[in-house]
């Protein structure tokens, strides 16, 4: 576990996200349409969730895992909408209202393609169900390395707002996708290395959608 943290920690696109998410942050629309883009990733992660899960495998724990992405999407919508100019810079979740939100949708599908390519050994239902618990852990993961990145940003920069309290909640869920990988799927650590490169290009591709976002919309100015 902790080598799949540190590759993330140190891989390329980490080392230049501070002075992005700087960026970003000093522009009160980029910002906003950030948060927007990160609302329609928790969203889209709960979309992913809804459809994949089967009845027989879910439990309360399920539930409350869709129940508390959608409130990070709500959360992080509501702190959009708050920090734009006007609320309807950040309506929707298309691509004028978020910063690289394609990529980042693109982000969440491609870990899960690449889970389930991981998984080709397994049959369904099972596999479906492990797919839910790898995707999801490395995921969440990418949640650990990429939020505190930006909460420290926020602090060091006087936001009026935190997000400690969805990393909390991501800490958790990631802690519950470890626990069930345990005993579901034993050899979980080495489908994660196999998965790790496309997950880290997935990551890079989106990281590279919202440098574009952020230089045509400060090129526009
Ligand atoms: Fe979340
Ligand atoms: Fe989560």
């Amino acid at each position: 576990m902790k080598t799949i943290l540190h590759a993330m920690k140190t891989q390329e696109p980490m080392s230049g996200l501070p002075e992005l998410l700087h960026c970003i942050v000093s522009h009160r629309d980029l910002h906003a349409r950030l948060l927007n883009t990160l609302a329609r990733m928790e969203y889209v992660g709960v979309r992913k969730m809804v459809k994949a899960r089967h009845s027989d495998f879910l439990t309360v724990d399920g539930l409350q895992h869709m129940l508390e992405e959608s409130a990070h999407a709500l959360r992080l919508k509501k702190y959009a909408i708050g920090l734009a100019e006007s609320p309807g810079q950040v309506k929707t979740f298309s691509s004028e209202h978020t910063l690289g939100g394609d990529a980042g949708e693109q982000y969440l599908q491609d870990v899960d393609a690449a889970c389930a390519k991981s998984l080709e050994d397994i049959k369904n239902p099972q596999k479906t169900e492990m797919n839910y618990l790898l995707s999801s852990a490395m995921i969440e993961f990418r949640a650990e390395v990429f939020y505190p990145v930006y909460e420290a940003c926020l602090r060091e920069t006087g936001a009026s707002f935190s997000i400690s309290a969805i990393l909390k909640d991501e800490e958790r869920h990631l802690a519950q996708m470890i626990q069930s990988l345990e005993a579901h799927c034993p050899d979980w650590e080495v489908r994660c290395k196999a998965v790790q490169q496309a997950e880290a290009a997935a990551f890079s591709h989106w990281m590279k959608g919202v440098s574009e976002s952020v230089e045509h919309a400060l090129a526009v100015i």
